[in-house]
């Protein structure tokens, strides 16, 4: 997938979207190679890269260089990246500042958590020409607002609370909607009453897509075991086991051989 159009587009032609988090060139280069449609350059590298315990540590600069990086892998594919914690609560020249980093590093589109409060600045980047992806439900930037990592939208109250702002940030000119960690049939009621495409995690199956982390997904984080992730690979165990491999080898002097040495 090389375009907003063309992830808008699928929410009525299909195949559903796949999208995974990634960071780094050689991720991005993987992911180049392969059929999933779009990456995003999320802040939870911060977590899953840098060991923080919250999202908070990324920076429009950080979130920049790793946009660069992963741009430069992707072979064109579409390249969503992060608004880092608060960047969309400074104001609308604040945003557009960091828009302009993000898209200069090379993301087609960026990412932002929330709407209350912020729909003047989703609104102008989106009339701005800056495609922006919503993200609403479990928001890791709002994680102590929110007690912890937990389900959202669980009571009707929350549910209702969900489809209104799902429909203010579809409003505000959004091209999608990633929906974190809420109840299957919330994330379904919102995917229908919503013209734009929702992308779940931890959302159950009847959203227009889903999202992983490249770690998650391949098995490279097996002490993260989230009910939502599904391995789709055990990465870990051939790290591990080449890791090994090459110890023993060193060890025994078995490496280098002949036809490895000048
Ligand atoms: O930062 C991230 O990787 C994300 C996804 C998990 C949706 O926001």
């Amino acid at each position: 997938m090389k375009s907003v159009l063309e992830f808008k587009a699928r929410k009525t032609s299909g195949p559903k979207i796949s999208m995974v988090s990634a960071y780094t060139h050689w991720e991005a280069r993987f992911l180049a190679a392969s059929s999933v449609d779009c990456i995003l350059v999320g802040d939870s590298l911060a977590v899953v890269l840098d060991g923080e315990l919250t999202t908070f540590a990324a920076t429009p600069e950080t979130m920049a260089r790793h946009t660069r990086a992963v741009a430069r892998g992707a072979d064109g594919k579409l390249v969503i990246a992060d608004f880092p914690f608060l960047a969309a609560r400074r104001g609308i020249v604040a945003a557009v500042d960091c828009a302009a980093e993000l898209l200069r590093a090379g993301a087609h589109a960026v990412k932002i958590e929330g709407v209350d409060g912020h729909e003047d600045v989703l609104r102008h980047l989106t009339q701005s020409g800056v495609p922006v992806l919503g993200h609403l439900g479990l928001t890791p930037q709002s994680i102590h607002a929110l007690g912890g990592y937990k389900v959202q939208g669980k009571n009707e109250p929350a549910a209702t609370e969900l489809v209104r702002q799902a429909r203010a940030i579809e409003a505000a000119g959004c091209f999608g909607l990633v929906l974190e960690c809420v109840p299957a049939a919330v994330a379904a009621g919102i995917t229908a009453a919503i013209g734009i495409p929702t992308i779940g995690i931890g959302a159950g199956p009847d959203t227009d897509g889903q999202v992983l982390v490249f770690h998650d997904l391949l098995g490279l984080n097996p002490g993260f075991n989230a009910r939502f992730v599904r391995r789709f690979a055990d990465a870990s165990t051939a790290v591990n086991n080449g890791l090994a491999a090459f110890a023993k080898a060193v060890a025994k002097g078995d490496y280098p051989s002949k036809k490895e040495t000048y």
